[in-house]
């Protein structure tokens, strides 16, 4: 083989492996604390002077043991995030946290984290979660489903749509994700679907969802409410 030839074959399997593997970009030095208030707009965020930067930058008295008000949410469920604008210390590390509490029959409603895998342990309780796949090319869309008990842990893979639920009426649950992105970013769908500012003509969500224009003004007209804090 030529020289040349080789050089970009390796090139080659070099891009492919590194978008493989990685989610959030590699880092190019120890730590990269974000600095929120610098006026320079970059992908994540600019670096604080590395002089500077001290334990407390990798640093969260994040109370994540004790237990959250899940007594307001519509849906039963309350999302402590752990991530970049937390904890500026993540900044470029491509890594994340979060607390979940779910009231008796609480859930987190079906969404994706369009730039992170979540990997769920159940800390307290029971949960029914799952996740379903992309439009495959049999054209269905699988669902793998769990009921997961204390100490269980379930992987949702990057970018596609999951869900947990608390199938307990008496008993809350708890459970702790760790997500692959410093900033995963949650697209809750009834809430971008049908909560959108402005929103998305009934037209186009009627014929999507195969109603009658009416059913899409109800649920435009719902408060779909964000548990994410
Ligand atoms: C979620 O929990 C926090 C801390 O307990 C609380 O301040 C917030 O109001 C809760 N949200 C809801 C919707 O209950």
């Amino acid at each position: 083989m030529a020289a040349s030839t080789y050089f970009l074959l390796v090139a080659f399997l070099a891009l492919v492996t590194s978008h493989a593997i990685a989610s959030d970009p590699s880092p190019l030095q120890d730590f990269c604390v974000a600095d929120k208030d610098s006026p320079v707009k970059v992908n994540g965020f600019v670096c604080k002077d590395p002089m500077a930067v001290n334990a407390d930058d990798f640093f969260k008295a994040a109370k994540l043991d004790q237990p959250r008000d899940t007594s307001k949410s519509k849906v039963g469920s309350n999302v402590t995030l752990i991530n970049v604008m937390q904890l500026l210390g993540l900044n470029t590390l491509g890594i994340s946290l979060a607390r979940i509490d779910y009231a008796p029959l609480g859930q987190n409603p079906p969404h994706t984290h369009p730039r992170a895998t979540e990997i769920l342990t159940v800390l307290e309780g029971t949960l029914y979660v799952g996740f379903v796949t992309s439009n495959q090319a049999d054209r269905s869309n699988k669902l793998f489903a769990k009921v997961l008990n204390k100490g269980d842990v379930f992987v949702f893979p990057q970018g596609l749509i999951h869900f947990q639920f608390n199938p307990v009426h008496d008993k809350p649950a708890v459970a702790l994700a760790a997500l692959s992105s410093q900033n995963p970013g949650a697209i809750t769908i009834a809430n971008a679907v049908f909560g959108s500012k402005p929103p998305i003509s009934d037209d186009v969500l009627a014929k999507a969802f195969q109603v009658q224009k009416g059913t899409i003004d109800w649920l435009q007209a719902q408060f779909w409410e964000n548990n994410h804090y």
